[in-house]
């Protein structure tokens, strides 16, 4: 019998503490209209000292755990997707197994920013179909604010910190219907994080900085290119997604994508206004708020999309 790889559960986080765009303008020269009009964003939540990404992790974990009805022990595989870990190793996602308070099942990050959940499901479904697991954790963190230079306007009103995570269960019915997975390191200085550890100091500038222009129009493109070839390959047409699922990085590459598509925005899930850019938590982020809340259902189309730094990019399509 064919096992396919079906989302049985989701879970997000953000932390409490929330910084709005008036907030912001105390602390750099900008403001509300500027952020809001370029952006959508309005405000993004903020980990507080102790907090860190595999606690955002937990907290996200256990919403889609028990959403999936299964028990913490029966996960056995978790793959955790950031940019931010808690350190330099071990891996988030085995810091994270321990909090969760299980052993033994495989563990580890996967590093491609903000497109790290989607190819953390790629990754996962190629675990579940092929029969090495039957519940796998996949969760996107980041706690951006870290990394983040909050002197600098043009890269610091876009950032937040959040998690968001689904468990992948085996199952007789598709469930993930592809994946599709690019990268181009060609295009590596365009948006980095460049500081390096290097004998016992960091070498290099540790903050995110960013070509915005650049990165606008590559997400675009990729954005679009990616979900043609992801239809291409099931044979469908964009008339037959029910729910686009965009890396939630700035409103007006998401409504660039959706146009370039053909696509009403009544089809696309956006909540890059109240989380802000949340790297490799806000597609999981956003796939649980339009689970919970009824908007996504049983037997429709869903595709998952990212763009990060690398540049990296990368669609999932799924049968809901
Ligand atoms: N507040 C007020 N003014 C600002 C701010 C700010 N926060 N930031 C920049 N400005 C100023 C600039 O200094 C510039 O002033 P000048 O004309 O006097 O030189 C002016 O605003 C216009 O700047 P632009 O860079 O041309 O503004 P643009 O309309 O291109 O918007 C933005 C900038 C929002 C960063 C845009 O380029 C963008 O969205 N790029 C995509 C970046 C992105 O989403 N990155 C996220 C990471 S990538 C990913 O997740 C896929």
């Amino acid at each position: 019998m064919t096992v396919y790889s079906r989302i049985t559960g989701t879970g997000g986080y953000l932390p409490a503490k929330i910084l709005t765009n008036r907030d912001l303008e105390q602390m750099v020269e900008t403001s509300d209209e500027w952020i809001y009009t370029r952006t959508g964003i309005r405000e993004r939540h903020i980990a507080a000292d102790n907090e860190q990404a595999s606690d955002l992790a937990l907290h996200a974990s256990r919403r889609a755990i028990s959403a999936a009805g299964i028990a913490a022990q029966e996960i056995d595989l978790i793959i955790v997707a950031t940019t931010t870990p808690d350190m330099v190793f071990p891996s988030t996602a085995c810091i994270l197994q321990t909090k969760l308070g299980i052993r033994n099942c495989p563990a580890f990050d996967v590093q491609a920013v903000c497109s790290g959940f989607v190819y953390a499901v790629a990754i996962a479904d190629q675990f579940v179909r092929s029969g090495q697991c039957r519940h796998a954790l996949v969760v996107g963190t980041d706690v951006l604010s870290r990394i983040t230079d909050w002197s600098d306007r043009s890269t610091c009103v876009l950032f937040g910190d959040g998690a968001g995570a689904v468990v992948l269960s085996a199952a007789e019915q598709p469930g993930i219907l592809s994946s599709h997975l690019h990268a181009d390191g060609g295009y590596r200085d365009a948006l980095a994080a460049p500081g390096a550890v290097r004998a016992g100091k960091i070498e290099g500038r540790p903050f995110m900085q960013m070509e915005g222009g650049t990165v606008f129009k590559f997400a675009v493109n990729a954005f679009g290119e990616v979900a043609r070839e992801a239809l291409a390959a099931n044979g469908l047409k964009t008339a037959d997604i029910d729910w686009l699922i965009p890396h939630q990085a700035n409103i007006r590459i998401i409504e660039a994508t959706a146009a370039k598509l053909g696509l009403g925005m009544d089809k696309v899930v956006v909540t890059v206004d109240h989380h802000g850019n949340t790297s490799a938590a806000s597609i999981p982020l956003a796939l649980d708020e339009a689970v919970r809340d009824g908007r996504i259902r049983e037997g429709q189309h869903v595709l998952l999309e990212g763009v990060g730094g690398g540049f990296t990019w990368g669609a999932v399509l799924l049968k809901w």
